[in-house]
């Protein structure tokens, strides 16, 4: 039996601007994880998860290609996983096998009720693991990265994958997503392989482990309301146009704003860093505002002003419209009369690490023009 797992992610800062090609977010990965487990099977394969309700559903294949009947299919980033990795291994000669996938995830609480930790990006990179272990293939995180984002991309989705970067660089990340439509035009070109895409050097793309000070402390807030991430990047996407030039501003103040946020983690300038995160507040205020969007909520809002007023340096985290807020502030500061405020108030408080396990090679991606 293979066991494979990938940490869930949050935002720290950058949002919506990361979802420009060449705009820097940082993100954190966190001691959350889905597992997913793999056992060799004979004639036919099976995945089963709490999505399915425990009930294993069975995939097959059809000339040669994964299948699984789309009607019994609940399993969306797990099966485009599977058909991507499988193009990948057989460019490489590999005689592909069958196996049962058991997916566990810690990344929603024992309600089921989600915090927004990235579900959908940790399942990607965990399934992608433990394939690669199943056929002894040795990975970078660049390799599960970039499979990982050709399978979001397959899949429509209309975020940064910055949650990718972060479940498989694990720890501090400086982030900035690659050109999509150079990549889909890549994809879709007859003559280019899975196997020559991933080593190629993917415009605009970085990623960029970050060293965190040592003094710096991440206290994360739930407000218990879920946000769906998908529905809020489209709201504001078709605001766009009608923001009259803000959205463009705003682009250009978010990266200047997360530039000297990372500079400042090289620097290990806490001071620094937390101005930095009041100003990407205020920028993603601004734009709750102009697009109508309710980034900030007002549990959000209270979770900042509460963190704020014992020093911290607090703002949304990822969409906002609920989910996690987040704080940074120094291991000297007091905390747990503000966590006796944001209980009165409803807000919870994660008690979870940023995560970073060294054994898998993560060569930072550089962004050539920065
Ligand atoms: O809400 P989250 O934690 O999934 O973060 C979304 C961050 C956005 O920049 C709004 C979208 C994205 O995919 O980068
Ligand atoms: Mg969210």
């Amino acid at each position: 039996m293979i066991k494979a797992s990938a940490p869930g992610k949050l935002y720290i800062a950058g949002e919506y601007a990361v979802l420009e090609p060449g705009h820097p977010a940082i993100v954190v990965a966190l001691d959350q994880f889905i597992t997913v487990s793999l056992q060799e099977a004979k004639e036919q394969g099976s995945i089963s998860s709490r999505y399915s309700n425990g009930i294993s559903i069975p995939w097959t294949r059809k000339n040669g290609k994964f299948y699984m009947d789309e009607r019994e299919n609940p399993f969306s980033y797990i099966t485009k996983s599977l058909t991507v990795v499988e193009q990948f291994l057989q460019e490489q000669g590999q005689q592909l096998k069958y196996f049962d996938l058991t997916i566990q995830s810690e990344l929603d609480n024992k309600d089921g009720r989600k915090y927004g930790l990235g579900s959908s990006g940790a399942v990607t990179i965990a399934t992608i693991k433990a394939m690669l272990t199943f056929y002894k293939i040795d990975y970078t995180a660049e390799l599960l990265y970039k499979l990982a984002a050709i399978t979001h991309l397959a899949l429509n989705s209309n975020g940064s994958f910055g949650d990718l970067a972060a479940s498989s660089y694990e720890g501090w990340v400086a982030y900035s997503c690659f050109d999509r439509q150079w990549l889909l035009a890549e994809i879709n070109n007859p003559n280019m392989t899975l196997t020559k895409l991933v080593k190629k050097t993917w415009p605009k793309l970085r990623i960029e482990p970050l060293e965190a000070p040592t003094d710096l402390r991440l206290l994360i807030g739930w407000t218990g309301s879920p946000a769906s991430t998908t529905f809020l990047v489209d709201q504001v996407k078709d605001e766009q146009s009608d923001m009259n030039g803000f959205y463009k501003q705003f682009l250009k103040d978010s990266k200047d704003c997360v530039n000297q946020m990372i500079t400042a983690f090289k620097e290990q300038n806490i001071d620094e860093i937390q101005k930095q995160i009041r100003t990407n507040r205020h920028l993603l205020k601004s734009l709750g505002h102009q697009s109508g969007v309710d980034i900030e909520t007002t549990a959000l809002s209270d979770l900042c002003s509460i963190a704020e007023s014992f020093s911290g340096a607090a703002k949304s985290s990822g969409a906002g419209g609920g989910d996690c807020g987040i704080v940074l502030s120094k291991q000297q500061d007091e905390i747990l009369p503000m966590m006796t405020l944001w209980r009165e108030q409803g807000i919870v408080n994660l008690p979870l690490q940023v995560f970073k396990k060294t054994t898998i090679p993560t060569t930072p991606i550089l962004l050539e023009d920065h």
